[in-house]
């Protein structure tokens, strides 16, 4: 028998449970990844919340996560791309956070590159992408100045660096205790919350040239004050506020995970795993999340 989590009914994290599941063959183009790791992402408490659940066709009974690392533990027949004992990691809607899961060798699930952490791989697949998409919806380049939002949160810690990668002065929102992380990634700081435009104003004196949101309307607010039209901002957490445009993950493709993991993997990229908790603590690590300040990834490990 394999563990899994699942629920029963709509509700945070105390719906969540582990139960057993028998484990099942791979079908045709099929293969069984013995997960290793999950990485928790705020859609999942959206969805097993039910804010979300019609959005994601999420219908009961229901299992939990997205992002996941593990070794092929069995191909399908037909399975071309991956073989047995195989280092991967990719997505798979409501089946993560499970000793196994069964995924199509087409959807997403990647070769792990060498040198690319267990705890990393399974931190990436929603991240990573949105992460691309953020900077590529604005083609940032080295005559950018860019404000990001939640600059130290999963999605917005590789979006900055992304964005510094490519030579543009990142400004990041944070709380205080995340400022000096921030300036070791080459972000300049700022508190968010009231007086945010000025304090943009004053870390970035000839103004910004595009917005990166990953928290919430205020970024969209304050861009809008400073002057931004709306095709410079891009938000992924306040879609269709104002007039801003919403790229996100599905807007990446697997390539783009594939070259974020190669930076991971070569240390190019810090991705911050901000703590982790076994399968049976689950529902705590989703506490973790939903508390709203995590640096980085929140991992829950199947060992
Ligand atoms: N559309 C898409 O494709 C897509 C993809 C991924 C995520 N999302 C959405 O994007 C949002 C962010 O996801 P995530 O995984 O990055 O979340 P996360 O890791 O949970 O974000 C945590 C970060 O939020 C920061 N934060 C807390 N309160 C804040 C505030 N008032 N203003 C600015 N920052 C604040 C925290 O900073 P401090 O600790 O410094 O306070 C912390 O670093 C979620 O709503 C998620 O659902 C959308």
């Amino acid at each position: 028998m394999n563990r899994a989590v699942r629920y029963e009914r709509f509700g945070g994290p105390d719906v969540l449970e582990v139960v057993e599941v028998d484990p099942r063959e791979p079908g045709p183009g099929e293969v069984r990844v013995r997960v290793t790791a999950a990485g928790l992402n705020p859609v999942d408490y959206k969805i097993f919340g039910g804010a979300a659940a019609s959005r994601y066709g999420a219908t009961l009974p229901n299992g939990v996560g997205h992002d996941f690392a593990g070794i092929v533990d069995r191909a399908g027949e037909g399975v071309t791309r991956f073989s047995p004992g195989q280092r991967v990691y990719g997505g798979r809607r409501n089946e993560a956070l499970a000793d196994a899961l069964i995924i199509d060798q087409d959807d997403l699930i990647l070769p792990a590159p060498d040198g690319l952490e267990t705890d990393a791989a399974a931190a990436l697949a929603i991240g990573g992408r949105t992460a691309c998409a953020c900077v590529d919806a604005l083609a940032i380049t080295a005559e950018d100045t860019v404000l990001v939002s939640a600059a130290a949160g999963g999605v917005g810690v590789l979006a900055s660096q992304l964005a510094v990668r490519r030579g543009a002065v990142v400004v990041g929102t944070a709380s205080e205790a995340n400022h000096e992380f921030l300036r070791e990634l080459g972000i300049i700081p700022v508190a968010y919350g009231d007086g945010l435009a000025d304090r943009v104003r004053e870390a970035a004196p000839d103004g910004i040239t595009a917005a990166i949101d990953t928290h919430g309307p205020e970024t969209v607010d304050v861009a809008l004050q400073l002057g931004l039209p709306l095709t410079r901002i891009n938000t992924i957490a306040a879609r269709g506020y104002r007039g801003a445009q919403g790229k996100g993950g599905p807007d990446a493709s697997a390539d783009d995970l594939a070259s974020v993991a190669a930076l991971v993997a070569a240390d190019e990229l810090v991705l911050p795993i901000d703590s982790v908790y076994p399968l049976e603590r689950a529902a705590e690590a989703y506490e973790h999340l939903m508390a709203g300040h995590v640096r980085g990834k929140v991992i829950v490990a199947m060992e």
